[in-house]
């Protein structure tokens, strides 16, 4: 009798050890095995800020729909970074699978980041890169912003000649984001390494058309005639300086109007890149919702994914492109 009862107490140890050591205790491991929708947080920076941003958002809603096996729990953060940090904690503490986060500042994610990792719920960055340790997150997808700047530099280069003064005014992004800082730095070393160009002001729009149209008349009150590039970190932004300068009765755009440079190539700003008011337009894919679907899948069914996930970008310029190219863009 008093072998049987040891025996079964050593079958029950071994058994609730092994439980212990096989259960996966990560909420994803749960999912995946009770066949429930994945859980995913998306920390989104202001769901409306620029049309850029709307068809990002669209984009990840719907490719993460519960048709596709996701249920998406989105917060807007209003561009506020410290709410976004907090936003993704919450996620934390509601215990999701997965955490997309498209970072309204580059910086400040440690210490939510190791508290997303310290509950194995993996984090995937979308758009926006950040100044945390690579090991902090799972992996990045989006498109090149310093990159994106030196397709606008260059053709800065081709539109003036060496003899000429470019006198640039910057709208930038909001300070602080990776796009505003990739773009930025890209104009910096256009700077350095054309001697006849210059940087007359620069000065956040905050991504928004209302303030950069208001940045750019005081602009033109302080510089007027001297002004002969605008170098504008989204079309939004683009767009209110073009009305600013429209308004004060400068020419814009084409041959010999003042240069426009823009990015993010959104649809309605192609067509006035073909009326020549933006002279050139360099894309910034926000279609990134089916990569982010793609990523989160592999990393549920066990699979590896790259570090650095970058998508496909071109420019568009106003003496070539066509109302065709327009007509064929998906955003
Ligand atoms: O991160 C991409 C940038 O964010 C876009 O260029 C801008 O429109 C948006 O705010």
């Amino acid at each position: 009798m008093k072998k049987l009862i040891t025996v079964l107490l050593v079958a029950a140890l071994v058994l609730g050890l092994t439980a212990c050591g096989s259960k996966d205790s990560t909420a994803s491991a749960k999912s995946a095995a009770s066949g429930k929708l994945i859980k995913v947080g998306f920390a989104q920076c202001k769901a409306d800020e620029s049309d850029w941003r709307k068809a990002n958002t669209k984009s990840v809603q719907e490719a993460l729909s519960e048709a596709n096996g996701f249920k998406l729990i989105m917060a807007d953060s209003n561009n506020d970074a410290a709410k976004q940090a907090s936003d993704v904690q919450s996620f934390i503490d509601q215990g999701v699978d997965y955490i997309i986060i498209a970072a309204v500042n580059k910086d400040g994610w440690d210490t939510v980041l190791k508290n997303a990792q310290a509950a194995k719920i993996p984090v995937v960055l979308m758009d926006r890169t950040i100044s945390a340790d690579p090991s902090l997150y799972n992996c990045w997808i989006g498109g090149g912003f310093y990159k994106e700047g030196v397709k606008a530099t260059d053709w800065i280069a081709k539109r003036f000649t060496a003899d000429q003064k470019v006198n640039i005014v910057n709208l930038q992004g909001q300070l602080g984001a990776s796009a505003q800082v990739g773009r930025s730095k890209a104009l910096d070393d256009g700077i350095a390494k054309n001697s006849n160009w210059k940087l007359l002001a620069r000065q956040t729009g905050n991504w928004d058309t209302k303030t950069s149209k208001e940045v750019m008349a005081s602009w033109i009150q302080q510089y007027g005639d001297q002004i002969n590039c605008v170098y504008a970190e989204n079309d939004n932004m683009a767009d209110g300086a073009i009305q600013a300068l429209t308004e004060a009765g400068k020419k814009v755009g084409g041959k010999d109007g003042i240069a426009i440079i823009s990015f993010d190539a959104n649809k309605a700003y192609l067509q006035q890149c073909m009326e020549g008011k933006i002279n050139v337009d360099v894309e910034c894919n926000p279609l990134l919702g089916q990569g982010v679907a793609s990523i989160i899948k592999k990393l549920q069914s066990g699979g590896k994914v790259d570090k650095e996930n970058s998508v496909e970008e071109s420019a568009f310029y106003y003496d070539t492109i066509t109302q065709k190219v327009i007509d064929a863009r998906p955003y």
